[in-house]
């Protein structure tokens, strides 16, 4: 049995363990989440295990990412699994911060990555991007690592955390990796545990419509209104919030797919909305 890791509470305890880290010369590699890991999030922490001499994660679900309409009561929390994932991992520290830690009285604070923000999830989530560019740039200043790691299962959060980095000169190196995929292609997601077993089986249309218009981008279609139509037909949700194919770097919608792009989904599967990615034509 690999050893339960450090659990710390107090942000001053988590940055005093990394500082102590860093001063025996040890690189850190961080792995920030919301908890009810699954094993997307583990492969996170196992490309931490191998970049990192340390591993820390973060599980702190975030309220200011959530809109007021949003799933934050109900969000899945499970400590104990959480930490046993962990455990199973490598992860040497667990940051598990209280809200009021996080967000002390009189915190008046927002970090706003503008321009990538304003497409594809922004105009549904209003305040999403902010509050998580925000809580990112204060763990990072909580923890200090060397390197984060986050999945391209969120491609735009992905987008707007490098930014943030390279803005504000933060001299962290973000590794982002590729979503990881249940056997039938669905994204793995702690949101998947909202699906009732007929809602799961409508919710793998996402990613068969990804798959389908990536591979016909792959035989040559380059137009991407064909390509997006063309997936949109298999698409068997209640509300489709956006499907888009978007550059890769800018997030800016193509016409025709020329270089690096991503095609882009969110929709409602009854209550559950989910989002999804594949890249395309790269
Ligand atoms: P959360 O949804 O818990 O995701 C934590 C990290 O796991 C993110 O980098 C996300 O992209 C990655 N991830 C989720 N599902 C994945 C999958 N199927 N394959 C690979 N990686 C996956 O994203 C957040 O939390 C929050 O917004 C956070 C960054 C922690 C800020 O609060």
């Amino acid at each position: 049995m690999a050893p339960v890791p450090q659990v710390i509470r107090a942000s001053a305890e988590m940055t005093a363990w990394s500082r102590a880290a860093r001063a025996r010369g040890e690189r850190i590699a961080f792995v920030p989440t919301m908890g009810a890991l699954h094993a997307g999030h583990v492969a996170l922490l196992a490309e931490g295990r191998r970049r990192g001499d340390r591993l820390a994660l973060s599980i702190f679900v975030n309220p200011t990412q959530f809109g007021p309409n949003e799933d934050l009561a109900r969000y899945p929390r499970d400590l104990p699994g959480d930490l046993a994932k962990a455990a199973g991992a490598g992860t040497d520290v667990a940051f598990v911060p209280e809200v009021a830690d996080v967000y002390p009285a009189g915190f008046q604070t927002t970090i706003e990555v503008k321009e990538l923000a304003r497409g594809l999830d922004g105009p549904f989530r209003p305040g999403h991007f902010a509050g998580v560019a925000t809580v990112v740039a204060k763990l990072f200043n909580i923890v200090q690592p060397d390197l984060a790691i986050f999945g391209e299962k969120d491609f735009q959060q992905l987008a707007i955390v490098r930014r943030l980095v390279t803005d504000l000169a933060m001299g962290i190196e973000i590794v982002g990796l590729a979503t990881v995929r249940e056997p039938d292609g669905l994204a793995m997601s702690s949101r998947n545990a909202y699906l009732s077993p007929a809602e799961r089986a409508r919710a793998l249309s996402l990613s068969r419509a990804l798959f389908a218009a990536r591979d016909r981008a792959a035989a040559g279609e380059r137009d991407a209104k064909t390509l997006v139509e063309g997936a949109r037909g298999m698409l068997d949700v209640d509300r489709l919030d956006y499907l888009e194919l978007v550059d890769a770097a800018t997030l800016a919608p193509v016409a025709r797919v020329e270089g690096p792009s991503a095609l882009l989904v969110a929709a409602f599967i009854g209550r559950t909305r989910l989002i999804d990615n594949v890249r395309v034509g790269a």
